[in-house]
């Protein structure tokens, strides 16, 4: 498995060159106290996007609740954040039961006694294979991790947030937007989280509370290098040719969308789903293929009659 790029001490302040065109460039960026303060809920936190961004926000001051299934990932994740001098707790904490989700985000009040930010983001592949066979039990469990536990993390980030205001993050993908991205159940579920985070959005925006989706293209996680034969390096190598950027997708490109959206300096911002894909999404229908496009002799098309 590919190690989630750390953010160490050393590496602030620091910009690496690219060495060529396919090197991936740097990911480490001067850590300026963004969140310095701010009481922030993770899920997912365990692994992924999730240990990525708990980590980036640990560099940038927050105070953290961490929440995931998985106990020796969470707890692992919130080591890391307090070695950065950050606090940081973990929950087990199961996102498909409301319950969990509201514990959570209390533990934020009580422990740090507030709740500025909450990035919803735990997830899983869900039901795949032909539609016409999905079973019921597969949907539902799909539908209640990716949306209902969604839906649970806003709604219980507004209670605490309605007369303070603050910043609600949910993990959406790609797949939710363009039809064959993902698995059909993951993607009308992802589709759900970025027109949720639209809809509430608008009814929320009078108590300065703003609500925006994360679109991430393909990110060599283990949601993605676990269903790879060859794990992680051969996922990374796949992935790099997904999108016209030939780079590999990392968690830590998702975590800094995640870092916008949960600091100040988007705070004009609401009702997004904000698309970090490497331009995976870019290309619609094409008449010729890029190869075999006619060549124009002029360096300007003029009308057709002349
Ligand atoms: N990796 C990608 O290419 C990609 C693309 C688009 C969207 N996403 C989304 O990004 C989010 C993070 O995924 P990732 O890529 O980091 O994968 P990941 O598997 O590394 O992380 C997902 C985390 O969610 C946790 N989780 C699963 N079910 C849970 C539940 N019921 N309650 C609490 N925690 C639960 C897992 O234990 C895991 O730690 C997911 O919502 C995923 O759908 C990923």
């Amino acid at each position: 498995m590919l190690a989630t790029p750390r953010i160490r001490g050393s590496q602030r302040g620091t910009r690496v060159a690219r060495d060529g065109v396919n090197a991936q460039p740097s990911l480490a960026v001067p850590a300026m106290g963004r969140l310095s303060g701010k009481s922030v809920v993770i899920t997912g936190a365990a692994s992924g996007i999730g240990a990525a961004t708990a980590e980036l926000f640990a560099s940038e001051g927050a105070n953290l609740v961490l929440g995931d299934l998985n106990e020796a990932g969470g707890e692992a994740t919130a080591e890391r954040c307090r070695a950065i001098s950050a606090r940081a707790v973990f929950l087990r904490t199961d996102v498909a039961e409301e319950d969990d989700v509201a514990k959570l985000l209390d533990r934020a009040v009580s422990e740090y006694g507030q709740l500025d930010v909450v990035f919803n983001n735990a997830g899983l592949g869900g039901a795949v294979g032909p539609f016409e066979e999905t079973r019921r039990e597969d949907w539902d469990r799909t539908m209640a991790v990716l949306l209902s536990g969604v839906f649970f993390g806003i709604k219980h980030a507004v209670r605490h947030m309605k007369d303070r205001g603050g910043s609600i993050i949910s993990t959406s993908s790609v797949a939710g937007l363009r039809a064959g991205a993902g698995p059909i159940a993951y993607s009308v579920a992802k589709a759900g989280v970025a027109h949720l985070s639209r809809v509430v959005a608008l009814e929320v925006a009078a108590q300065q509370i703003r609500v925006n989706a994360i679109c991430p293209g393909g990110i060599n996680t283990p949601i993605i290098s676990t269903r790879v034969p060859g794990g992680p390096e051969v996922a990374g190598e796949l992935l790099k040719q997904l999108q016209p950027l030939p780079m590999t997708g990392q968690p830590l490109h998702i975590a800094h969308a995640a870092l916008f959206l949960a600091s100040d300096e988007s705070a004009f911002v609401t009702g997004q789903a904000l698309v970090i894909d490497g331009g995976f999404t870019l290309p619609g229908m094409r008449f010729t293929p890029p190869d075999q496009r006619p060549a124009i002799d002029t360096t300007f098309a003029g009308p057709s009659f002349e």
